[in-house]
């Protein structure tokens, strides 16, 4: 039995093996109408959520299957008290895999060690989230067709965007690739993670100006600066407009850049760039279904 706690619990060839599936599933849907039919989906989310928890539910709905779960921390046992331990060793009696949203960094892992069936981490605090890599990365294979020899730019909140973090790892195991991180000094990506850059030689750079990444970027990856996870709201109003991608800063942007977001965004991109060809945020949210279709599959060793 296997869970999915951390994108590098996936190897290339599976990550290749799921996006084959995932681009098999959109070509011939009727294919995998009934793969999980008595099979159920549970969605533990203690933190809030709509493409996430809705696309794991929508995927198994459309695998056949059924789904049943919380939403909210307060609709659960855990306002009583209860350990995540507890809540997946329970809601595996009923269910043939869960996925965990959590504000604790580490909360699913923790869960995977008692769960009696399959863990998917929906999201860790300001940790993890491999899920949305996987939507990123079937987004990019189809925008870019490789993940080889990219020029990534990460514009934000790299600090606390847990799928900043998950990207970052997924994308340096791909020869070329190189990141340029575009933050505010206070919201730069953790020490370990440049930590880890620098051991394995992947070429990155920092800056706090946007305009000057932009022509050399092949993907530009905007973040919502991440209020909840802030200690005070002053230093959060301070910053939360600090990128804001407009039509005009894109006029010496690549034909070809792919700009995606993992969504909510509250200003970091202006509703004008939406009808821009290079906008791919609403396919990657469509992606996302798709390739958590083929991630459930595989988990539950669906042929
Ligand atoms: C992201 C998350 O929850 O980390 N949302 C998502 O799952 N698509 C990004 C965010 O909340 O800013």
């Amino acid at each position: 039995m296997r869970s999915l706690i951390d994108i590098i619990d996936l190897t290339v060839e599976e990550i290749d093996e799921l996006i084959a599936t995932a681009n098999d599933i959109i070509a011939n849907p009727d294919k995998y109408a009934e793969k999980c039919k008595r099979k159920k989906l549970a969605t533990l989310f203690f933190e809030p959520s709509t493409r996430t928890r809705l696309s794991f539910e929508a995927a198994m709905l459309e695998l056949g299957g059924s789904v049943l779960g919380f939403s909210a921390a307060n609709n659960s046992s855990a306002a009583k008290g209860e350990s995540v331990s507890d809540t997946v060793r329970t809601v595996g009696c009923y269910a043939d895999i869960i996925a965990m949203r959590h504000p604790k960094e580490g909360a699913p892992m923790i869960a995977s060690m008692r769960s009696p069936v399959p863990i998917i981490n929906a999201g860790d605090g300001g940790h993890n989230h491999p899920t949305q890599t996987l939507a990123d990365l079937l987004t990019i294979q189809r925008e870019k067709g490789r993940f080889d020899h990219l020029t990534v730019g990460l514009c934000g909140d790299l600090k606390f965007g847990r799928t900043v973090h998950s990207l970052i790892h997924a994308l340096s195991r791909y020869e070329g690739v190189q990141f340029v991180m575009i933050s505010p000094d206070e919201l730069k990506v953790p020490e370990y993670i440049i930590q880890e850059l620098e051991k394995e030689g992947i070429p990155y750079t920092e800056t706090r100006s946007l305009e000057e990444a932009m022509p050399t970027l092949d993907i530009l990856y905007m973040t919502r600066v991440q209020r909840e996870r802030f200690f005070n709201e002053a230093d959060y109003i301070r910053l939360k407009d600090s990128y804001i991608l407009t039509p005009d800063k894109l006029e010496t942007a690549k034909k070809e850049l792919s700009i995606l977001h993992p969504l909510p965004r509250v200003n970091e991109i202006s509703v004008a760039v939406d009808d821009d060809p290079r906008a791919c945020y609403f396919k990657q949210v469509m992606n996302g279904k798709y390739i958590r279709m083929a991630l459930i599959l595989k988990l539950l060793e669906v042929a």
